[in-house]
């Protein structure tokens, strides 16, 4: 069990279906929250694919699945919060949209919730600083897939608490995670590295180095990644990518966070990776299909 008894996942996106999705199979009533109705709605869908998929699989009962989908409920509200003791927030990277929704929650939930954080790079004691309780704020990392990924980053903030730690260490225990722990630094211990690859990565493609494809194989056959960083970038979503380097760039200052001008011309083109069907690549049914022409444009 996590430990807590409503969770509230805010931001239906790439990441937040599948947060809902694992902390509703250890056992929480959990409700996926966006602003757009339609996309929590396919929030839900989409965990009920994953999990159809666990059962056709064999990792997933039929019971689990339909105990699963019988804890989950959707909202266009953030009323949803009201008396809740556990929040993920994955709502776009944006500083001032987490602290506003920070104090909300602050607001409404029970008074001794644990208020998590799924950003990528933004800081943890400034997002806390929006609430009257910064002890009880602190980073919940996850990687995309959720349902798939090991790995949990907890990001610890400057007034965390001891507690708030051991009781965010028992939830990943519980959803099946193995959890690193990380100060509050910019980028933390994996985006700082894994902005660094993609951006080197973004500027060989626009000096003519190498195609993507033969980056991303490189970097697979060479030194056994298991996806290359072009196809990685676009499997998080250019745009998340552009507001992390961002923030990156500017706390740090180094000028390897800048953001390649090749991803600032995909974003603007709408090529967003994975999500939107094109990115560095070409993406069908979720998979490769060749490289983006725009790319070479
Ligand atoms: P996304 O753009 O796919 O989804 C964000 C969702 O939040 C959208 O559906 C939007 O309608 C909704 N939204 C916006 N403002 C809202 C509000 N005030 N209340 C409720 N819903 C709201 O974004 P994604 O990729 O899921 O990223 C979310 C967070 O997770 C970001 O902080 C990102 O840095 C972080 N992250 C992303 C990863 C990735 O691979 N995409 C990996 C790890 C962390």
């Amino acid at each position: 069990m996590t430990g807590f008894n409503k969770a509230v996942v805010v931001g239906a996106g790439t990441m937040g279906h599948g947060i809902a999705q694992v902390t509703a199979m250890a056992g929480t009533e959990t409700v996926l929250v966006d602003l757009n109705p339609e996309i929590a709605e396919q929030g839900l869908t989409k965990i009920k694919a994953n999990l159809d998929k666990g059962v056709s699989k064999g990792k997933v009962t039929d019971a689990d699945r339909d105990a699963t989908v019988g804890r989950l409920t959707t909202s266009s509200s953030l009323d949803a919060l009201d008396g809740a003791d556990l929040l993920v927030e994955a709502i776009p990277e944006r500083m001032e949209l987490k602290r506003e929704l920070f104090a909300t929650a602050d607001a409404k939930m029970a008074p001794g919730a644990l208020l998590g954080t799924n950003t990528s790079s933004l800081s943890i004691t400034e997002i806390a600083s929006a609430t009257k309780r910064p002890e009880q704020v602190i980073g919940l990392h996850f990687f995309n897939p959720v349902h798939i990924m090991k790995l949990l980053e907890i990001v610890t903030g400057a007034y965390t608490s001891d507690e708030t730690l051991e009781r965010a260490k028992a939830y990943g225990e519980a959803i099946g995670k193995t959890a690193v722990v990380v100060r509050d630094a910019p980028g933390f211990a994996t985006s700082r590295l894994g902005i660094t690859l993609g951006n080197e990565a973004m500027r060989m493609v626009e000096e003519g180095v190498a195609s993507p494809t033969d980056i991303d194989t490189a970097l697979k056959l060479g030194y056994g990644h298991p996806m290359g960083p072009l196809a990685l970038s676009d499997l998080v979503g250019l745009d998340v990518r552009m507001h992390i380097t961002l923030a990156l760039h500017e706390e740090l200052g180094s000028d390897g966070f800048r953001p390649p001008q090749i991803m600032r011309r995909l974003v603007r083109a709408g090529c967003l990776g994975k999500k939107s069907g094109k990115g560095f690549y070409v993406w069908e049914d979720g998979k490769i299909v060749g490289e983006n022409p725009l790319v070479r444009a």
